[in-house]
C-alpha cells in the first residue's frame, strides 16, 4: 500500500462556549487516510463536524489535539501566512456556495486569474491563455469568461469554482457540499467532470456531503460522521450496500436511490436511534 496523501490522526476540536454547557466538541478523535488518487467521502448530517474536519485539514482552522500529514509531512497546527500559502498550492477547496468565492461585480476570469498570479509564476498573457484552457477543461466556453457570476447558471458558476481550484495546480481538492446546491441532472454532470478530472489529472479528493445518494458516483471510500465522531467506514459498496450503523442505515433513508428498500429490522433500528 503506498503512503496516504491525507493522514488524519486523532484530531479533536472543541468550541468553547460561554457556559460550559455551550461547548460543542465539532471533532472527536477523528482519524482517517486517503490513498493518493482516491475520493474519500465523509458523510453526516448538518453539524456532524464535517466543515471543521475539512477546516482544520486544509489550516483555515486550529485543532486541540491530533495531527494532520500531508504528502507524508506533518503540517503545523497553527499556521502563518506563508504556510497557508504554500499549503494551499498543494490543497484546494470547493465550496457549496461559488458565490463566497467570487466576487459578484467581478468578471468570473478574474477569480481564476487572482489564483495563477498567486501560485504560478505566468505573466498576464500566459494567464489569459491558462484561464482558457481551465474553462475549457471544466466544460465552460471562451465566451464565460468575461460574464458576472450573475450572468452563469448555479452549475456553470461551480464550474467555474473548479477551475478556480484546479489553477493552483493542487494534488488534493476538498469539496465542501459542492453539488448540494444544485438540482440532480446539473449534480451529475458535475460529479462526472470531478470524477474525469480526478482521472486524468491524478487528483485526490475529499468530498463532503450531507447526501449519501451522491456518494455512489465519485467515492472510493466512506467515512460516516456523527456528532463529531467517526460511526461507520469501509469502501462505498460496503457502506451504501450494507450499512452496519443505524445512523447509516438513518442516512441512506433519507437519500432513497432508485431500487433501495429499507433492510428488514432497519426501520425499528432507526427509531431507536431517532429516541436516542
Ligand atoms: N466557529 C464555530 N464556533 C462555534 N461552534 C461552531 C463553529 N463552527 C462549527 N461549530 C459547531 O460545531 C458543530 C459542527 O459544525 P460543522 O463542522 O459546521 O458541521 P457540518 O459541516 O457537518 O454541518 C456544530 O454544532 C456547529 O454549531
Ligand atoms: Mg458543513
Amino acid at each position: 500500500m503506498t503512503e496516504a496523501i491525507i493522514s488524519v490522526d486523532q484530531l479533536t476540536k472543541t468550541f468553547r462556549g460561554k457556559r460550559s454547557r455551550d461547548s460543542v466538541t465539532a471533532v472527536d478523535a477523528v482519524s482517517i487516510a486517503v490513498q493518493p488518487g482516491t475520493c474519500l467521502a465523509v458523510v453526516g448530517e448538518s453539524g456532524s463536524g464535517k466543515t471543521t474536519l475539512a477546516r482544520i485539514i486544509v489550516g483555515l482552522e486550529t485543532a486541540d489535539t491530533g495531527t494532520v500529514k500531508l504528502g507524508g509531512k506533518t503540517v503545523a497546527r497553527r499556521a502563518n501566512r506563508r504556510t497557508l500559502r504554500a499549503r494551499a498550492r498543494e490543497i484546494q477547496m470547493v465550496f457549496q456556495d461559488p458565490q463566497s468565492s467570487l466576487n459578484r461585480r467581478l468578471r468570473v476570469q478574474v477569480a481564476v486569474d487572482e489564483v495563477l498570479r498567486a501560485h504560478t509564476p505566468l505573466n498576464a498573457k500566459q494567464r489569459r491563455a491558462r484561464c482558457r484552457e481551465l474553462f475549457e477543461q471544466v466544460g465552460l466556453e471562451a465566451r464565460h469568461l468575461d460574464a458576472i457570476p450573475d450572468e452563469l447558471s448555479g452549475g456553470q458558476r461551480q464550474r467555474v469554482a473548479i477551475a478556480r481550484a484546479l489553477a493552483a495546480e493542487p494534488s488534493i481538492i476538498v469539496l465542501d457540499e459542492a453539488v448540494a446546491a444544485l438540482d440532480v441532472t446539473v449534480q451529475a454532470q458535475i460529479l462526472k467532470l470531478l470524477d474525469e478530472l480526478r482521472r486524468s489529472k491524478g487528483l485526490t479528493y475529499l468530498f463532503i456531503t450531507h447526501d449519501l445518494s451522491v456518494v455512489q458516483m465519485i467515492a472510493d471510500e466512506v467515512v460516516v460522521m456523527r456528532r463529531g465522531s467517526i460511526v461507520e467506514r469501509g469502501t462505498t459498496a460496503q457502506v451504501l450496500g450494507d450499512p452496519q450503523h443505524p445512523y447509516t442505515q438513518l442516512l441512506l433513508e433519507c437519500a432513497p436511490r432508485p431500487g433501495w428498500k429499507p433492510k428488514r429490522g432497519v426501520i425499528r433500528a432507526l427509531r431507536e436511534e431517532i429516541a436516542s
